[in-house]
């Protein structure tokens, strides 16, 4: 039986892909390169060019290759792009999962792996959240996100499909081995952009706020590394194929640094002092969040990559590879 990722040319479905590939399994990729790229995707491996909405390319997919797993990472996950075009968001996000879920209950596909999203929680006002926290998303992105879960959850209920829906806290670095990383043009996130603008590809970059109710008065993150996101997939798939239980699970470290602290990391990282402006708050932006991730550790969860250094080094060796290779 073969595995279908959705989004396999992106940033974290891409790492999803290596992750089969390093342990002898060879996915299937649909991507319709809005942000992937094919070059991202390791010449073994087939690829469809496509539309995660389209049912009927995907009962053809899932019958050819005969798919008994989705891994369904295609997205938009743009916080602040979310506020300003909710409805791209609710048509990407939510329709087309339906339209996915449709095909995959048609072509009776077993098992359904979601991406997630920290943002379904908005701003929890507690130290850590875990899974049973009561959702309740700042941003289209994030109800974008909940709206799918609560139609895969009542799609397992009705037809019978497992699942597993895995919320992701932020995904930063890049693969250990320099094979992926994070390639999207005009990125928004925080560690990514820190890079840009240590290696002189943006004048400065902008701190969002800084009267949070928190340590410092900036955002507080829990900052997961990609590769040990990725495992999780496959830990998480196998359990569902093992013992059929549909879960919901966090994927975080359990632990947060600031704005501030993570614009140091990558200064001492990278070696260099770049200007840092104070900005006004972005709209949708929590002040806080971590992750409970004790489910996933009782899974066997066993990360590797947590330390924040070894997050900037990777995503600054693949930013400087980026170059070379232009
Ligand atoms: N930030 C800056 N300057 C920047 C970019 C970001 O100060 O140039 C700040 C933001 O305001 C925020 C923090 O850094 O306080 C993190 O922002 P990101 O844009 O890196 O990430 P978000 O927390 O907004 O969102 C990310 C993913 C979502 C996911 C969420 C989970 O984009 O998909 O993490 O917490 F849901």
């Amino acid at each position: 039986m073969t595995v279908l990722i959705t989004g396999g040319a992106g940033y974290i479905g891409g790492h999803a892909v290596l992750a089969f590939l390093d342990r002898g399994e060879t996915p299937v990729v649909l991507d319709d390169l809005s942000t992937g790229s094919r070059s991202a995707i390791p010449s073994e491996v087939p690829f469809i060019f496509g539309d995660v909405g389209d049912t009927s390319l995907l009962l053809q997919i899932i019958e050819a290759h005969k798919i008994d797993a989705i891994l369904h990472f295609a997205a938009k996950i743009v916080v602040p792009e979310s506020i300003a075009d909710p409805l791209a968001y609710y048509l990407n996000n939510t329709a087309k999962t339906r339209a996915l879920l449709e095909a995959a209950v048609k072509g009776k596909v077993r098992y359904f792996v979601f991406s997630s999203t920290a943002a379904v929680y908005g701003n929890p006002n507690r130290a850590t959240v875990n899974e049973e926290t009561v959702p309740a998303p700042l941003s289209p992105y994030g109800m974008s996100k909940l709206m799918s879960e609560f139609m895969i959850r009542d799609v397992s209920a009705a037809y019978g499909q497992k699942h597993v829906i895995l919320r992701y806290f932020n995904v930063a670095g890049a693969d250990p081995k320099g094979r992926h990383g994070q390639s999207t043009a005009n990125a928004t996130h925080l560690i990514k952009v820190a890079i840009e603008t240590a290696l002189g590809r943006r004048p400065f970059m902008n701190i969002f706020g800084n009267d949070y109710p928190t340590p410092d008065g900036t955002c507080v993150r829990d900052y997961v590394h990609v590769s040990d996101l990725a495992y999780a997939h496959l830990l998480a798939l196998d359990q569902l194929r093992l013992d059929g239980v549909s879960r919901t699970l966090n994927c975080g470290y359990g632990r947060g640094y600031s704005v501030r602290e993570v614009v140091e990391a990558v200064r001492r990282v990278a070696g260099t002092n770049f200007e840092v402006r104070q900005a006004p708050r972005r709209p949708g932006d929590p002040a806080s969040i971590i992750a409970s991730n004790d489910q996933l550790v009782r899974l066997g969860w066993k990360p590797e990559l947590h330390d924040l250094s070894v997050i900037v080094q990777h995503a600054l060796a693949w930013e400087k590879s980026c170059v070379i290779r232009v």
